[in-house]
């Protein structure tokens, strides 16, 4: 696998490849893999002849007093995980290279609406950093095809909105969510968890699939948000919101609505856990 932080490089590899009339897919990472990211470079492999993947921990995504300095970073891990996994081309930028000008000058994208609410709320301006960065890599790679995980709900709600508001001719491919065996979601900020704690997380999984179970059964969405909420807390965690949505735009759910998620974050120790649970009723 190349290793590049060069834009001039990366760009290079790609157009060999493209003037080949080959395929290219892309998976945009902030690093620290685990068992997730590794299940979408694999999925990456089956669906293109190329896997490019990015390591960037983005400062514009992150707010005041959040982790950006702390985030793992495990560049020879990951370098090892992705080329056993079959990624070709690993980008690497620094943020002088994708932000020259600093962050106050820097264009932005942001998508309305669904940016504003659940995650976004307690973390104003995430999904602008978000969007803004996966828009960039995306210029930088011109991928056709680009995989996210489901964990980040949200977040790949976002990226669909902003390919398909800007017109942009990339296929986003949402793989789903890798657990641990105690059905926790595999995620970067799972090293924050003290052993007490990682015996607690686990329960955010079990009240997403309370609450559906819940509404499946009649209750309203609000009626079971309440139960769940006070069971998240009973389990030590604190929860940020969790809440039931139209799975299609976030909308809160009418009554015809079938296709739901329930979106959900928790505050446990160091970490913000977040999770979702699609569901039919
Ligand atoms: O999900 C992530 O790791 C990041 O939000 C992403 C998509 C790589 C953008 O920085």
């Amino acid at each position: 696998m190349i290793t590049s932080a060069n834009i001039a490089e990366i760009r290079a590899q790609i157009k060999t490849w493209r003037q080949r009339g080959e395929t290219i897919a892309f998976v945009p990472t902030m690093g620290n893999l685990h068992q997730g990211h590794i299940t979408l470079v694999k999925e990456a492999v089956q669906r293109a002849d190329h896997v490019v993947a990015s390591i960037f921990v983005n400062p514009m995504q992150f707010g005041q007093g959040e982790d950006l300095d702390a985030y793992p970073r495990t560049l020879i891990e990951d370098q090892k995980a992705l080329t056993e996994a079959g990624c070709e081309l690993l980008f690497t930028p620094t943020p002088d290279i994708m932000y020259p000008k600093g962050l106050a000058e820097q264009t932005f994208v942001e998508v309305p609406e669904i940016s504003d609410q659940l995650c976004g709320e307690t973390r104003p301006g995430h999904f602008r950093g978000v969007a803004t960065v996966v828009c960039k890599l995306f210029n930088l790679v011109q991928p056709d095809i680009a995989l996210f995980g489901k964990k980040d709900f949200q977040q790949l709600l976002v990226i669909r909105t902003m390919v398909e508001d800007l017109s942009m001719p990339i296929e986003i491919i949402g793989v789903d969510t890798v657990r641990e065996a105690s059905g926790l979601a595999m995620s970067s900020r799972n090293g924050y968890l003290t052993a007490e704690e990682k015996a607690i997380a686990p329960a955010l999984k079990r009240t997403l699939d309370k609450l559906a179970a819940y509404v499946q059964a009649g209750d309203t969405p609000e009626t079971a948000t309440e139960k769940a909420l006070q069971q998240l807390q009973l389990a030590g965690l604190k929860p940020d919101y969790i809440s039931v949505r139209n799975a299609l735009n976030l909308a809160q759910p009418r009554s015809q609505d079938k296709h739901l998620v329930i979106l959900a974050a928790a505050y446990l120790g160091k970490a913000r856990l977040i999770d979702n649970l699609e569901f039919s009723r």
